[in-house]
């Protein structure tokens, strides 16, 4: 079966300093992953390598079997035109979630459903509902943002990002701006995706929700993927003394409410 991303040998250095070191990685169809590791051990540059904010140094991706770039005198070049299209079939939802202050929940959603893909308004606004309606906002869809929780907006923000059909959702830390009350809803929101099908990378600090909804966590460290497995393994019998480390004092069973 082919997987929805697949990543070979993925290097990433900005100037003299080597983030990834070569990373393989497999996100199979309908799979939520969950990436770990210490602050600047490269999580969020690995997403934005996914979808091609970050041009890899080296190494390859797919997504659903298409080869991301073209390979050209053994390496990969890559054209701006195709980095657009392929930036579509990719949803990515960050810890800030930048919503038009300047319109109405509705239209934040529809925006880039008319603008990128071309949709109709009817259409648009038919496809914003029926996401607003999966992440219980259906009845905000004429509040401006201002008027939302932190929650509800990053709410909004994952609705506009489904809204679009993405293949692949990326989630950077997307609760760890909220305050504490507010965390439970978006990942609840975030564990309904996943029972639907949804295929999902997720950087995260919620070890709880890496332990109840990741089918796959991985533990990035030093540039490479240190460890990664079903989350049981990983979490409750790391095999290295970092990963225990970084988990010791987390509490492995815990969603937020
Ligand atoms: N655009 C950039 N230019 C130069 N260095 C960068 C850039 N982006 C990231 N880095 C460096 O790459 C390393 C990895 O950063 P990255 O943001 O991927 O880490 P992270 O695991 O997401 O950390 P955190 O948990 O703090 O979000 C860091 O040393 C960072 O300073
Ligand atoms: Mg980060």
């Amino acid at each position: 079966m082919t997987n929805a991303v697949e990543i070979r040998g993925l290097r990433k250095s900005f100037s003299d300093l080597e983030v990834l070191k070569g990373i393989d990685l497999d996100v199979a169809e309908g799979e939520a992953v969950v990436l770990l590791g210490s602050s600047g051990s490269g999580k969020s540059t690995l997403l934005r390598c996914i979808n091609f904010m970050e041009e890899p140094t080296a190494g390859q991706i797919r997504l659903n079997g298409d080869l991301i770039g073209t390979e050209q005198g053994g390496r990969m070049r890559y054209h701006e035109a195709d980095l657009c299209k392929l930036r579509t079939r990719i949803g990515m939802v960050f810890q800030h979630f930048n919503l038009f202050p300047h319109m109405t929940v509705l239209e934040n959603v529809m925006e880039g459903q008319t603008i990128v893909l071309g949709r109709s308004k009817a259409e648009a606004k038919d496809k914003a509902m029926t996401q607003l309606l999966r992440v219980g906002l259906e009845m905000k869809a004429e509040e401006y943002p201002a008027r939302l929780s932190g929650g509800q907006k990053q709410r909004v923000a994952i609705a506009r990002a489904l809204a679009m059909d993405p293949e692949v959702m990326l989630f950077d830390e997307v609760t760890s701006a909220l305050d504490p009350e507010l965390v439970g809803e978006v990942l609840k929101t975030m564990l309904q995706l996943a029972e639907d099908g949804m295929t999902m990378v997720c950087v995260t600090h919620e070890i709880g929700f890496a332990y109840h909804v990741a089918n796959k966590v991985c533990f990035l460290h030093d540039g490479l993927i240190l460890e990664q497995g079903a989350p049981q393994f990983v979490l409750q019998t790391p095999e290295t003394q970092r990963v225990r480390d970084f988990l010791a004092g987390h509490s492995l069973f815990k969603l937020p409410n």
